[in-house]
């Protein structure tokens, strides 16, 4: 078993992923109450020889049924160790199929959506969470238990689905037929918190001062003597890398950061003088500004532009890194979603809309070895980490920004005329959210440029310009967005500000939009 997927240290819950959308949210959730917990695919949970500190399993929902002959399905002596289970949707399922329930596809039966749950019974499982015998769930699901195992008893029923809770008390089995997991579901993180602290008995084990000090201590046992590079691009994940290695280790961490031209006005000379005065990290500057804005040149096709970004900024990180003699390592901001999310239990892929990349991403066919120091953790157990080693709110709040740049906010061909115009809007735009304290609530703000030209008037004098779209949106995690609702007043100044101070713009516009259906970047 790698240590990646399974870390044999620590009292854990763990959530076998059998591929449901949402199985992060579990783990988010028991995260939120303070308990360390891992997401592990059926495969490597198959590996696990020692339960020692596995102090309770979830099941979790996914597409596959129990009704096909073969289904994915584990051992009948996991329910056998004394350590607690609770099965969710698929999960439930999986649980009254292996106790010799059974489960049907039925139209009759399926439930999408909002459903009112009914108790039947009472359980610890259920603590507080009924309002009066019911409550409001999220379902999603079109197999139903119609026969319930021998050993178990029937806890709740929806007007659908009879039994869509159950328990068995001796052996703390519980199945579930709606996801506790999702916000829609009422009170379910009652259920999650119940399952975890009253039928787990787990204590609480995870703080993120605990997390620091493991990390740092890890880091140190690693790399020892060797020597460490880092791509530092100024977002909080690769900041707080190289914070937290630089705490490690000291003098034998390199950074590298590269300068493609396409930040934001004065970000690199800024991000390059935070580290270098206040942090005192060791840093290399590299102006790659010429290569990317020529290699970018006529370049109009989104995905183009971002595979060029993305390989030349792989081949020139590769080539300063040769220069560093004796370094082992390469320490990267790879996060806990990113590494569940590149393993999938069913192997399927979701349809690519975007080819995503990050200065983070560099290739792992690179000699170097890899260091991950949070990929076991959430992005805002990220900032959290961050704030703990005092880095920068500058950083710390900062919004999320592209690893491909302003080039994929200039619609269309990229000049230098234009990232400068670009720039200069989006400086106005973002400083003045600072100033009137609007920043801090929008998941997303930034201007772009539109490859349009139309005429204006300004003094008198006819006008031909750019068209500069502003976009701000609220988000949880970036997969759907909304527009931020900016007050009309609030529109008519920025674009009067960003008009008067930027030459090249003479008309502003405010993008609407939701995710879906557009994505949050134009490109
Ligand atoms: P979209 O445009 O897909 O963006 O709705 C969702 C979030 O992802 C960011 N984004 C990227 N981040 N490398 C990154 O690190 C990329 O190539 C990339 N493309 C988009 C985007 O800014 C938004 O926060």
């Amino acid at each position: 078993m790698s240590t990646k997927n399974f870390s044999k240290q620590k009292k854990k819950i763990i959530i076998i992923d059998f591929g449901s959308q949402v199985t992060k949210l579990i783990a988010r959730r028991i995260r939120e109450l303070k308990i360390y917990c891992e997401i592990i695919n059926l495969k490597n949970f198959k590996k696990i020889t020692n339960f020692k500190d596995v102090k309770g399993i979830i099941l979790s929902g996914g597409p596959s049924t129990v009704t096909k002959k073969t289904y994915p399905s584990i051992s009948k002596s996991i329910f056998e160790k004394n350590i607690p289970i609770l099965g969710i949707c698929y999960g439930l399922q999986l649980i009254a199929k292996v106790f010799g329930g059974r489960i049907k596809k039925s139209p009759k039966k399926r439930e999408f959506g909002e459903a009112i749950l009914f108790e039947k019974s009472k359980s610890l499982l259920f603590k507080n969470f009924f309002n009066k015998k019911k409550t409001s769930v999220w379902m999603s699901h079109q197999d139903a238990v119609i026969k319930i195992p021998k050993s178990f008893e029937n806890l709740a029923s929806t007007n659908s689905s009879r039994y869509t809770a159950i328990q068995n008390k001796n052996k703390n089995i519980y199945g579930i037929q709606f996801h506790p997991e999702v916000t829609h579901t009422k009170n379910g993180f009652i259920v999650i918190k119940n399952f975890v602290l009253n039928i787990c008995k787990i204590k609480k084990n995870w703080m993120i001062g605990i997390e620091k000090n493991r990390i740092i201590s890890d880091l140190k046992k690693k790399i020892k003597n060797d020597r460490v590079i880092c791509a530092l691009s100024g977002g909080v994940d690769s900041s707080v890398v190289a914070l937290l290695v630089n705490k490690a280790i000291k003098k034998n961490l390199k950074c590298i950061m590269v300068d493609t031209g396409l930040l934001r006005k004065n970000e690199f000379k800024q991000t390059y003088e935070l580290f270098k005065n206040k942090y005192k990290l060791n840093i290399k500057l590299i102006n790659s500004k010429k290569i990317f804005y020529n290699k970018l040149k006529n370049v109009v096709d989104p995905e183009k532009k971002r595979k060029i970004i993305g390989n030349l900024f792989i081949k020139i990180f590769e080539k300063e890194a040769k220069k560093f003699k004796n370094v082992k390592y390469l320490a990267q901001g790879t996060l806990y979603p990113d590494i569940i999310e590149s393993r999938s239990s069913t192997g399927s892929k979701s349809s690519k809309i975007k080819s995503h990349h990050n200065v983070g991403g560099l290739p792992k066919k690179m000699r170097l070895k890899l260091i991950e120091p949070l990929n076991e953790l959430f992005k805002d157990e990220v900032r959290k980490l961050g704030k703990s080693l005092d880095l920068d709110p500058s950083i710390l709040k900062k919004h999320p920004f592209p690893g491909p740049g302003l080039a994929i906010r200039i619609v269309g061909k990229i000049t230098e005329e234009k990232i400068k115009i670009l720039q200069n809007a989006d400086e106005i735009f973002i400083n003045s959210l600072i100033q009137n304290n609007l920043y801090n609530n929008i998941w997303q703000a930034y201007a772009a440029l539109l490859p349009v030209k139309t005429v204006g008037v300004m003094g008198d004098t006819r006008t031909f310009e750019y068209t500069c779209v502003l976009r701000a949106v609220t988000s949880e995690d970036g997969m759907t967005a909304a527009k931020y609702n900016f007050n009309n007043e609030y529109l008519s100044q920025i674009s009067n500000k960003i008009i008067n101070g930027v030459s090249g713009i003479n008309r502003v516009v405010y993008d609407i939009t939701s995710k879906p259906p557009s994505t949050i970047e134009l490109e």
